[in-house]
């Protein structure tokens, strides 16, 4: 090996080991930055652990802001800065934060909203008033219930069309006369005998807005409200007009009461005076009819059947074998028969039926030719069912239990 070769390779030596201290002080470097980062890691955790508590510590204290009782209150104005001045119903007039989550642009003049315990900020924004009262109301814009779908009844059909369609459809001529048409017509009957039914056909050949409600809701589920709901009936009928207002169970409101002792008897006859109130207030010439049914006639107060308000009673009976045959006519006209159909001999072996049984009757034809594999109902599955129907409506007249 000659001397340049022997100065080289000590020199390839040093640098070698100078590669090796600087790859190893680079390794020390990085484990002490790994070290420094885990610590720094751990700390995280820690932290995010508490911020972790915290959170559910804050979400437990909004719980309990949002259900503690809250305070009712209306828009009267929205400032500017984004606050709002409410009106909260036991007080003076507010001027209030909105929390965030609340859609500031549902705020205007009149809507209703919760404030927090405090009164300080709206935290919620409530429903209309009217959309919690229309709830113990059926609306239906445009029943699809035609006089022919009733069968019998044409008297009161006659009536109806009489007292209450023509003057929806046509108020000029009872103007050109001079006669004042009547407000409404109470319906009196026995249960499933087609009040309802007509009332909805009268609201679609009336091209009228149908607006129903049973007079025992109103007393029971809306207690201490009942007033209030009559008014916004009316409202509503009002703003849809041409509308029919339909009370089923007037009785329930309308009875004659011994003694309004009780806070309960009280509350129904405020109920009473609410109806009586609007009944006297509204224009006869207006496009707002009421009906109302009843199957007690005879508890009813003499103020509600008095001239100018339910002064028009239209009865309603189990029907005659004539119109049981039409009702059976109404019922089988879609069904789907096996041989002839003698509605005759139905409507003489139902005396006693009503609308509603005869309808129960065909139902039950049409289930029993299913259940034995049939796509067509025959006479004898027709008069099957009516014993069986006749025979569940005895045990239920007679208090009996049907299994
Ligand atoms: N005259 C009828 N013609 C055709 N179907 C009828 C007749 N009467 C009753 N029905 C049938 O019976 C069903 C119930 O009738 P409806 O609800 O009108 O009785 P209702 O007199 O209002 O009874 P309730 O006093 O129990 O309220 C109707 O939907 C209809 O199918
Ligand atoms: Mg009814």
């Amino acid at each position: 090996m000659s001397e340049f070769d022997n100065a080289q390779s000590s020199r390839g030596k040093r640098e070698d080991a100078l590669v090796g201290e600087e790859l190893f002080s680079r390794l020390k470097e990085l484990e002490s930055r790994v070290r420094l980062l885990e610590a720094e890691r751990a700390s995280l955790l820690i932290e995010r652990e508490h911020y972790v508590r915290d959170l559910e510590y804050m979400r437990r204290e909004l719980e309990q802001v949002r259900s503690s009782p809250l305070v009712e209150a209306s828009v009267v104005e929205t400032l500017s800065d984004g606050r709002v001045v409410v009106h909260s119903s036991n007080g003076p007039n507010l001027i209030v934060y909105v929390s965030q989550g609340v859609d500031a642009n549902a705020l205007k003049a009149g809507t209703r909203v919760a404030l927090n315990q405090r009164g300080s900020s709206v935290i919620e924004v409530l429903p209309k008033l009217q959309d919690v009262y229309v709830k113990a109301m059926e609306v239906i814009d445009r029943p699809d219930v035609s006089f022919n779908d009733i069968g019998g009844l044409s008297d009161q059909i006659r009536l109806l069309k009489e007292l209450v369609v023509l003057p929806l459809t046509n108020p000029a001529i009872f103007k050109e006369v001079g006669v004042e048409p009547p407000k409404g017509a109470l319906l009196s009957g026995p249960p499933g005998t087609g009040k309802t039914l007509l009332a909805k056909a009268v609201a679609a050949e009336s091209k009228a807005t149908f607006i129903s409600t049973v007079g025992s809701e109103l007393v029971q589920k809306f207690i201490g409200e009942g007033a209030r709901v009559v008014r916004e009936l009316f409202e509503l009928a009002r703003e849809k007009a041409p509308a029919i207002i339909f009370i089923d169970e007037i009785d329930a409101v309308g009875a004659r009461r011994m003694d309004i002792g009780t806070s309960g008897e009280r509350e129904v006859q405020r109920t009473f005076m609410q109806l009586i109130s609007e009944m006297d207030g509204f224009d006869p010439l207006g496009d707002v009819k009421v009906l109302a049914a009843t199957n007690r006639i005879d508890i009813l107060d003499p103020a509600l059947i008095r001239p100018g308000r339910f002064d028009r009673i239209i009865e309603i009976g189990l029907p005659t074998p004539e119109e049981r045959k039409e009702i059976f006519r109404v019922h089988t006209r879609r069904l789907r028969t096996e041989g002839e159909v003698d509605l005759w001999r139905l409507a003489s072996i139902t005396e006693g039926a009503s609308g509603a049984d005869i309808r129960s009757i065909v139902l039950e034809a049409g289930l029993s030719a299913i259940r034995r594999g049939a796509r067509s109902v025959s006479h004898s599955d027709l008069e099957t069912a009516v014993s069986t129907v006749m025979h569940k409506e005895k045990a239920s007249k007679s208090g009996q239990m049907f299994i």
